[in-house]
Parts: structure tokens; sequence; C-alpha cells
């Protein structure tokens, strides 16, 4: 299919570092996307395999929908623009090649930062890998939120993480942070969505508002 005829957008959630929720976060917009109504397809590009693995799960327990998760890499920048559906990909650093390639065709790059110093020179370094990605192509949106962030007031290091992502050129600030709360870890294990292992918490709250930020139009047409 032309990509003009595509009525989804290629979402890339990836960065540089492990463990800072690209598979968490993609599990659940895939999720949530389809509750919206969205054709979903996901492509696990992560040698990993987490999301794999969690769409296994889903399957298993018999979990109605289940995620469609690809792996395969072959001519992947022209696979990842069939799809008429939106498309989700999670890869990180362990699959540099895979990840040029998806960011190369990407409407969009999310990129979840954990509250840390590390994590934040890590993005920075990450948006040179886009540059080379996208050298004399098209270049996603880029945007950048703060995942596990503390849900203790009193650390500030989710405030200063997000002032620092503010301010670096070329990419937006998500300001609607997803925080380091236990049922995130259970959505991995158990294989559904956070909000359908509960119906009313703080974290449906703030994934809901979250993914309403990415997917605006998907919103309009709900209500
Ligand atoms: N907001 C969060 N709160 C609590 N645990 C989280 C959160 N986001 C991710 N995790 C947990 O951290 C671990 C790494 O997350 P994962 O999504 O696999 O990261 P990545 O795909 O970037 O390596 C998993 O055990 C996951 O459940
Ligand atoms: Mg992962």
């Amino acid at each position: 299919m032309n990509k003009k005829n595509r009525k989804g957008l290629i979402t890339v959630i990836a960065n540089l570092k492990g463990g800072s929720g690209k598979s968490t976060v993609t599990f659940n917009l895939g999720l949530w996307l389809q509750m919206k109504g969205q054709p979903v397809v996901a492509y696990d590009l992560d040698p990993q395999a987490t999301l794999s693995d969690v769409a296994e799960v889903r399957r298993e327990e018999g979990y109605a929908p289940p995620l469609v998760v690809y792996q395969s890499q072959s001519d992947l920048s022209e696979q990842l623009q069939i799809h008429p559906g939106q498309v989700l990909v999670d890869v990180g650093a362990a699959n540099m090649d895979a990840m040029k390639q998806a960011i190369s065709v990407a409407d969009r790059v999310i990129i979840p930062v954990p509250p840390s110093q590390p994590d934040v020179w890590a993005t920075q370094r990450f948006l040179g890998i886009v540059d080379e990605a996208t050298t004399g192509g098209k270049r996603p949106e880029l945007f950048s939120f703060v995942n596990r962030a503390d849900t203790h007031r009193a650390v500030r290091e989710s405030d200063e993480t997000e002032e620092v992502l503010g301010q670096l050129p070329g990419i937006s600030l998500i300001p609607h942070r997803l925080f380091q709360r236990t049922i995130y870890r259970r959505s991995l294990s158990e294989g559904q969505a956070v909000f359908e292992l509960s119906r009313r918490s703080k974290a449906v709250e703030e994934f809901s508002v979250f993914a309403n930020a990415l997917f605006p139009d998907i919103k309009a047409r709900s209500k």
C-alpha cells in the first residue's frame, strides 16, 4: 500500500537504554489503541523479545483481543509501511540497524526516559542516531517523556529530567509522566494492559492522559 493511503501512524518507541519501559509502553499503547477501535500491529525488533513474550502470555491466557506482534526484519522499512492501521515498533540499541531503518520511515519516535542523568545523556546521544538515520530523508516528530517517575514529591529528579528534556532541540516533551508503579510490572507479567488489570487507579488515569496526548485525533473521534 502506498504510504499516502495509510490511515494510521508508524510510531517507534525507542531509546538507547534497556529497562526504560519501551516494551511496557508499546504493549499498553497497542491494547489501548485496539480498545479505541484502531487496527494495530506491533513489531518487536529487540532480541530480548519482551513484547513477543508478553503477547504470547496474553494469547495463552486467552485475553481478547490479542496483540499481533511481528519479529520479521527482512525489508523492514517496506514492511512497516504496508499496514493500513496503527503500527507500533519496539526497538532498542541491541539492534541498531533495525532501529535506524524503523526511524527512517517513522511518523514519530517516542522516547521513554527514566529520571536519571545517564538516561538524559543517552537521550541526547539518541538524537544523534536519529540524525544519522534520517540524513537526506524525512524526519519523524520526536517526543520524550518521563517514565518510572518517583511517586514521592520530595524527589526532584523527575522535575530536573523534564526540565532538561524540555530544552533539547528538535524534540517535544510530553508533559505527562508515567510513575513507578507495581501495576506496570504486573501488566507485563500477566499479559494485560493496566486498564484491564484495574478499572480505576492512578496508573489507569495517567496512562489514559498520556495515550490521549499521543493520539489526540483518536480521542476526538471516540468522544
Ligand atoms: N512505570 C513503571 N513502573 C514500574 N515498573 C515499570 C514501569 N515501566 C517499566 N517498568 C518495569 O521495568 C522493567 C523494564 O521495562 P521494559 O518495558 O521491559 O523496558 P525496555 O523495553 O525499555 O527494556 C519491566 O519489569 C517493567 O515491568
Ligand atoms: Mg523491551
